[in-house]
């Protein structure tokens, strides 16, 4: 029998519990799902696994605190961390750049551990400020940088595209398009290369539309956590899964994913959301596109927020 793909998702909270759901649904191999927290991990694996004679997924889901069930795993999905959270005296939200410092040592640590069991995985960085904690897990995994990627561009994306298929009326399924750059206010969303069916968007929506959306796909992590007091987990844990499933099904889909660029782009040594060609190896390519000035100019701003939190993390240069 052909051995099953193992799936680990490290921390249980939202995204993390969110992502073995859509995992286990979608049959993509089994699944551990690990957490500090005691009783959660179990919990969680415990209650999706009495789910799955109802819908019929069998996987096996494991819950646990510590990480030797997690032992020659495939992928691994990293959501440990603490989220952006709205204070209920100030009413102002952690910015991502706050949360460099203790993510940084969650992530550190949670991957030595992940490389120590799994050397051969590809490693998927959930956790924020995301394009920094990628650059962690890249110097602490020791691993080859197809083997580290971020998720950020598929969310950011598929917000982008839900507002334009709303705004027009159209199914979701007929918009294409991506949003670069780094996972912050200052992403690319790049309209030159956004189609409905085939048709530029540019030659449906006026420009102050499409302005608009823009501005409410930057501001879309913070839309939800100022309606629910923290972090979506919907949405981020469904693009997760959706670079789980290329990797695990050696799909080659091409998802705009947080890569460590070598000279794409015009950038060096960093993190930024590009369209990647996803596979067994992790990322397989970046795909170069042609971006006009205004682009460019956009992704250099947005490069430069990144190096900015890249610069906080011991690891020199960057
Ligand atoms: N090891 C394992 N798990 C940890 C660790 C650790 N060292 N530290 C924290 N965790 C766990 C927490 O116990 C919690 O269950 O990580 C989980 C995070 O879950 P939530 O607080 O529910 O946060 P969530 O909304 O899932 O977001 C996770 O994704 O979008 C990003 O910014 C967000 O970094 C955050 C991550």
């Amino acid at each position: 029998m052909p051995r099953r793909n193992k799936i680990t998702i490290v921390g249980a909270g939202n995204v993390g519990a969110t992502c073995a759901h859509w995992a286990v649904q979608k049959h993509l191999g089994d699944v551990v799902l690990v957490d500090i927290k005691e009783g959660l991990p179990q919990g969680k694996a415990l209650d999706l696994a009495e789910a799955s004679p109802v819908f019929d997924f069998d996987c096996k889901i494991t819950g646990a605190n510590d990480y030797g069930p997690t032992e020659g795993s495939d992928v691994v999905v990293i959501t440990a961390g603490v989220p952006r959270k709205k204070d209920p005296v100030t009413g102002k939200f952690t910015s991502r750049d706050e949360l460099v410092e203790i993510n940084r040592q969650i992530v550190g640590e949670v991957t030595r551990e992940i490389a120590n069991r799994s050397p051969e995985a590809v490693l998927i960085c959930v956790s924020n400020p995301l394009d920094a904690m990628c650059h962690v897990m890249l110097a602490e995994s020791g691993f080859p940088t197809e083997r580290v990627i971020g998720m950020a561009g598929v969310l950011d994306t598929a917000r982008y595209k839900f507002f334009i298929a709303e705004a027009l009326g159209v199914s979701v399924e007929d918009i294409h398009g991506m949003v670069l750059g780094g996972h912050g206010d200052t992403m690319v969303p790049v309209p030159s290369h956004t189609s409905v069916g085939g048709i530029p968007v540019t030659e449906l929506l006026p420009q102050d539309k499409i302005d608009a959306i823009i501005t409410r796909t930057r501001n879309g992590g913070g839309e939800i956590v100022g309606l629910l007091g923290y972090s979506g987990y919907y949405a981020p844990a469904a693009s997760s899964v959706a670079m789980v499933e290329a990797i695990v099904r050696d799909k080659k889909r091409v998802l705009p994913c947080a890569a460590y660029l070598k000279g794409e782009y015009g950038y060096k040594d960093l993190y930024i959301g590009v369209p990647c060609v996803i596979g067994k190896g992790g990322v397989e390519k970046v795909l170069e596109m042609k971006l006009g000035e205004k682009e460019k100019a956009m992704l250099e701003v947005s490069a430069q927020a990144v190096r900015d939190v890249v610069a906080l993390l011991p690891y020199g240069k960057k």
